[in-house]
């Protein structure tokens, strides 16, 4: 889908989205949300989302704005370092709606501490060298 975006055009890609979650009433037995389905965003899809931004970063060229469950500033450097150029909050606002300056000032003090001089230096950074799925990822593409 990233590269399909990327074919048509598109500047860049914010990855990814909620993730469709169902709650049952056991007394009722009836679905707690009006709409049976709803997307279910926070820290609970972060792992998926970092994962998603990873895979995307190996597929496409275009600035990838990574966002899911981004609660602080360590989280936003796992983003970067997967691949995205900016990251995205929202549940994490509701809330904190002060969040969005604790990660800033955060982002900063990550900085200093590890002599990181601008935060593009981690994009897509994660280390992968020594391990299986990099290897298999690379064999994966070299086979087409
Ligand atoms: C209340 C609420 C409304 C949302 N509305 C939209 C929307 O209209 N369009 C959209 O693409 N994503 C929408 N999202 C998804 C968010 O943009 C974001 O992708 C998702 O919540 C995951 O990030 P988060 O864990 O930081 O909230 C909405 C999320 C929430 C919680």
């Amino acid at each position: 889908m990233a590269r399909a975006a990327e074919d048509a055009g598109a500047d860049a890609i914010v990855m990814g989205n909620t993730v469709l979650g169902m709650a049952i009433d056991v007394r009722t037995r009836q679905p707690k949300l009006g709409n049976v389905m709803g997307g279910l965003s926070g820290p609970a899809i972060k792992p998926i989302a970092l994962r998603l931004v990873h895979q995307c970063y190996r597929a496409v060229r275009i600035p990838i704005i990574g966002c899911g469950g981004i609660q602080n500033a360590e989280d936003a450097v796992e983003f970067m370092l997967a691949g995205a150029a900016a990251v995205q909050v929202g549940t994490a606002s509701f809330r904190d709606p002060g969040v969005m300056q604790k990660i800033i000032d955060g982002l900063q003090d990550y900085c200093q501490e590890t002599g990181t001089e601008a935060l593009r230096d981690l994009v897509g950074q994660v280390r992968l060298d020594q391990h299986l799925s990099d290897r298999w990822l690379r064999f994966a593409q070299q086979s087409g």
